[in-house]
């Protein structure tokens, strides 16, 4: 037997026993004759002492060495708080190096300085840091917790193909290509999108899967090519029924990982709501700093600034703050405008001068009392608040400012950084004008149903549409997306129609669903986590690679095996492909 406890279990009541641990040198401090060893595995420390006269080969002994002690607990005189374990000490009679270390690339008791390559080269040792344990362990019960709470409402566990025909999802397809049939390929799934849907044609009702999905796309902190989701769908459901099992799902799963107990139901905020008083549609709402729309409040200004944005049927969006900024500050945050491509961050201060209340600031000479006055009333604005204004492009005035309002929720210490605040936005337009093309785009996948009560304005006035989809966001972030699903054929071709698809375009791409739902499709609709982005952000992170076992780096390549790697002449001429150098 390797050991009879592990490194956690040993207590003061195990006093007097035999026992025999094995694992890693966690520190080792040598003082006179006597070894203080701290004993690593997975699951704790436990102190151990030898005697170096006894045992001369503990000299030689270096930290991650792996080593087998056996010997008697003893109770410590003054115990060690810090450890589970700190009761007590296991005197060792027996000692054996079951294998040495080298020394280690990375310092694993302080990884600050370590690069992520570095990181991610030695991910094997970087993934024996007790941080990295922990975050694991999480992820382990989120997956547990995900399945307990999906069995004990009736659905089915399944899994779906991993070489498949492309599914639209919007990003590239990483493809596979057949050795069989030269010039054929299969798709990797961005999502098992099509493949659940036919399970509900086949009737399975209630269908999950911890889903593997693969993304040829840019990487960010949280966006990896190859992820996973909770991957969910139903038959016979409305929305609302959609969102029940959401919220169901993971308030079990902040139950069994971190004990929280997360309110039920969640806000439910429309897309119109989100981009009007958050100017953007994963709304953080920890906090109440609401964006206002002052298009018309500075209507007949002399200001070039609102002016050229009103001309060109642009927005004029601000906020106010109970709070006077520095220059320095108010740089900082126009530089953050910028980033969202706005030219420039309007800063104005309130001011009280004997009664009078009015803006001050470079832009306020060219504001009348009237529009000063207004531009006040609308935000709300109290002598001594900052307000912020950006005046451009309908869709940027509103992302420049959801960003300063995202800064300024963060440095005014505006919410608590340990709550967990989900909703729901819904109600998403189902297409966006292609100005470039001049034509209708789908602005989620086909199959996303329009609102029942919208089917008419597909042929009158598509921009009117809503969609029967959702997205549920944490803190300001997407962890999952959904919709009722079309299951008739009649509509999906109205919807194919006002996008430009032809139905041999569509019959090309996913006839075989088309196909199905010529038999009976019922009713369905779902949603998919990211089961990364929900983890990462339980552990307090935003960067998923924290809770992913062997992820890529940001050029989507992989350290530690050195993937992706060229390819060998042979497998190329099995497969019938040849290179072209760049
Ligand atoms: P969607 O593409 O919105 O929807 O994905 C759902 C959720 O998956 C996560 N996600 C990612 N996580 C890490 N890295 C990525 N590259 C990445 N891309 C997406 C996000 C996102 O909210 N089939 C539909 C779902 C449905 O309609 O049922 C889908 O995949 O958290």
């Amino acid at each position: 037997m390797y050991r009879t406890h592990t490194c956690n279990d040993l207590r003061a009541a195990d006093e007097g026993k035999t026992v025999t641990l094995a694992g890693w040198v966690h520190t080792i401090r040598l003082h006179g004759s006597l070894c203080f060893l701290d004993l690593r595995d997975r699951y704790g420390i436990t102190q151990i002492t030898l005697d170096t006269e006894q045992f001369p080969e503990v000299k030689t002994l270096r930290k991650e060495f792996v080593i087998q002690i056996s010997g008697t607990v003893k109770k410590k005189p003054t115990p060690n708080v810090k450890l589970a374990t700190g009761e007590i000490e296991v005197v060792a009679e027996k000692f054996e190096v079951l294998n040495t270390c080298e020394i280690l690339p990375l310092d694993l008791e302080n990884i600050q300085g370590t690069t992520d390559d570095v990181r991610l080269k030695y991910r094997y040792l970087d993934l024996r840091r007790s941080q990295m344990r922990d975050n694991f362990i999480l992820r382990h019960k989120a997956a547990q917790a995900a399945r307990e709470y999906l069995n004990s409402q009736d659905f089915l566990e399944i899994e779906t193909p991993l070489l498949i025909r492309s599914t639209p999802e919007g990003a590239r397809d990483y493809l596979v290509p057949s050795r069989i049939h030269h010039g054929a390929a299969y798709s990797l799934p961005q999502s098992p999108q099509i493949y659940k849907q036919l399970l509900m044609v086949s009737g399975f009702d209630r269908y999950y899967q911890l889903a593997r999905c693969l993304r040829d796309e840019d990487l960010r902190a949280d966006r990896q090519p190859e992820f996973t989701q909770i991957d969910i769908e139903m038959s016979y459901v409305h929305q609302d029924d959609v969102f029940a099992i959401g919220e169901g799902l993971v308030k079990n799963i902040l139950k069994k990982t971190i004990n929280y107990d997360l309110k039920t139901p969640w806000p439910r905020i429309t897309y119109d709501e989100a981009m009007a008083k958050y100017g953007i549609d994963k709304p953080d709402i920890r906090f109440e700093l609401f964006l206002h729309d002052l298009t018309d409040a500075v209507k007949g200004s002399d200001f070039a600034v609102f002016n050229a944005a009103l001309e060109s049927n642009g927005s004029v969006i601000g906020l106010a703050v109970d709070k006077e900024f520095t220059r320095k500050e108010t740089d900082e945050l126009t530089a953050i405008a910028k980033i969202y491509k706005a030219k420039g961050l309007v800063t104005l201060r309130v001011s009280d001068t004997e009664g009078t209340i009015k803006l001050e600031g470079s832009a306020a000479n060219h504001l009348s009392t009237e529009i000063q006055r207004n531009i006040i009333k609308e935000l709300g604005a109290k002598p001594k608040s900052t307000i912020f204004i950006v005046a451009d492009a309908f869709k940027i005035s509103r992302e420049a400012m959801a960003y300063v309002r995202k800064e300024l929720g963060q440095r005014l210490h505006l919410y608590d950084e340990k709550e967990f605040a989900f909703c729901w936005v819904y109600d998403f337009p189902s297409f966006e004008w292609n100005p470039d093309e001049e034509k209708w785009d789908p602005a989620h996948h086909i199959f996303t149903s329009p609102k029942l009560e919208h089917l008419d304005y597909l042929e009158t006035d598509p921009g009117k549409v809503r969609a029967l989809c959702y997205d549920m966001v944490l803190n300001g972030i997407e962890l999952a997306s959904g919709s009722i699903r079309i299951n008739r054929r009649d509509v999906q071709s109205r919807v194919m129609n006002v996008i430009g698809l032809t139905l041999e375009d569509a019959e090309q791409k996913f006839g075989f669903l088309l196909e199905a739902f010529k038999y009976g499709a019922p009713p369905h609709g779902g949603f998919a986590i990211g089961f990364d982005r929900i983890v990462a952000l339980i552990c307090g992170t935003n960067d998923i690679r924290e809770v992913i076992a062997y992820p890529k780096n940001r050029q989507g390549q992989n350290p530690m095996d050195d993937c992706p790697s060229p390819m060998d002449e042979k497998a190329l001429r099995d497969i019938g492909l040849k290179i072209e150098k760049k």
